[in-house]
């Protein structure tokens, strides 16, 4: 077994040499790489480790706090340091006066689940299409990363928070049999439209996810942080085959001239001090781990916590910037006279065309194996 596991190492690693010698060469160096290239026409992207551990790769055996419970026994097992939550990261919605309390077809559990998934975590599906036709996608130096970090085939996938499929169909396109989870209607049904009917769909939030099949990955691009932080890494352990990788990713879209991006703020001001998501567990931003590296670094069920950056530069028109602005978050929660006055005034101070850094932040880590 130890020959065999040695032997499909050895092919792993050719592999990866034979496609990006230099790359692989970084890895195994543990030299910070920055490494440019172009991928598409639009979009340069490159790769930038800023933490990288040894590479472990096959199931690592060892436990920090050597933990002897399956994680889906008991849920509740873990209890994460709780996130510092602000009205701005996770809003909660007047669930009783928009439901009206007591009202059919919606019991205590399904109440509490409702309260805790916030409208500004489900508000994406009013913008389906336009989500699908400004947000960037996912380039394939990410389907790279994430298969070099597993050292082993993954044949399959279940995904956190879907959308309209965009990092679905990075994985789904290169022989992955992904099961996509979303629990917004809409972004659903716009997915169906963009992935091959192989691909499995749930509609269902990630709290909602019932363990049963384990999978050799599971993913979440700009998602995870949506999610109930409550129990999450034991939940997730629990969608996990010993060994198997966890990969979160995502990252702002940034005007990368700074005199563009202060009068983009001064025109957005009047309507919006800030259009980002804060971390949820409140590391500041110039901290080497960002979350939710941080909580995986403190899981028990979570090795290898390993952090990179994929540095994207793309040039869009000012037309498909605000575009993409009207699928963000913070903007579709203004009432539709303000947002359309703060695209309107921020339309007004953009050039024709604009750079953007679109740098996607990647988190990896393995699940432990059982004792
Ligand atoms: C910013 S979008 C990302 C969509 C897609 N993954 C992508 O990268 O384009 C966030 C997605 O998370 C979903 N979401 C919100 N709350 C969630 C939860 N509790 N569990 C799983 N997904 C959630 C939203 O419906 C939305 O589709």
């Amino acid at each position: 077994m130890i020959t065999e596991s040695l032997a499909r190492r050895r092919t792993t690693i050719a592999f990866a040499f034979l496609r990006n010698p230099f790359r692989i060469l970084s890895f195994i160096a543990g030299i910070p790489s920055r490494v440019r290239q172009i991928s598409r026409a639009r979009f340069r992207t490159g790769q930038l480790i800023l933490r990288s551990p040894r590479t472990r790769w096959g199931c690592s055996h060892s436990s920090a706090s050597g933990h002897a419970a399956e994680p889906d026994a008991d849920w509740q097992t873990e209890r994460p340091r709780p996130p510092r939550l602000t009205s701005k990261n996770r809003p909660e919605p007047d669930v009783e006066a928009e439901l009206g309390a007591g009202s059919p077809g919606i019991d205590g559990a399904d109440r509490v689940r409702m309260l805790a998934m916030s409208r500004r975590a489900l508000s994406f599906g009013v913008v389906a299409e336009a989500y699908e036709r400004f947000r960037l996608g996912y380039p394939v130096e990410l389907f790279d990363l994430v298969m070099t970090y597993a050292g082993r085939p993954v044949r399959t996938a279940l995904e956190i928070g879907a959308g309209t499929g965009k990092a679905t169909r990075l994985f789904a396109q290169r022989g992955v049999t992904v099961t996509a989870t979303e629990p917004d209607g809409a972004m659903l049904a716009e997915l169906r439209k963009h992935v091959a009917a192989d691909v499995k769909t749930v509609h269902a939030a990630f709290e909602d996810v019932r363990p049963g099949e384990r999978y050799g990955l599971v993913y979440a691009a700009a998602a995870l942080h949506w999610t109930n932080p409550e129990g999450r890494w034991s939940r997730m352990a629990a969608l996990l085959e010993p060994g198997g990788v966890f990969a979160s990713f995502g990252g702002p879209l940034q005007l990368a001239d700074a005199a563009v991006e202060e009068a983009v703020r001064a025109a957005r001001a009047p309507f919006l001090e800030s259009d980002d998501v804060p971390s949820p567990d409140g590391t500041p931003p110039g901290h080497d781990m960002q979350w939710p590296g941080t909580e995986l670094q403190r899981s028990e069920w979570f090795a290898d916590v390993r952090q990179s950056v994929i540095v994207r530069r793309a040039t869009m028109s000012a037309h498909d910037y605000v575009g993409h602005l009207s699928t963000i978050s913070a903007y579709l929660e203004l009432p539709t006279p303000e947002r359309e006055q703060a695209f309107s005034r921020i339309m007004r101070v953009l050039p024709e065309t604009v750079e953007i850094a679109a740098d996607i932040t990647v988190h990896l880590a393995r699940r432990r194996c059982e004792q």
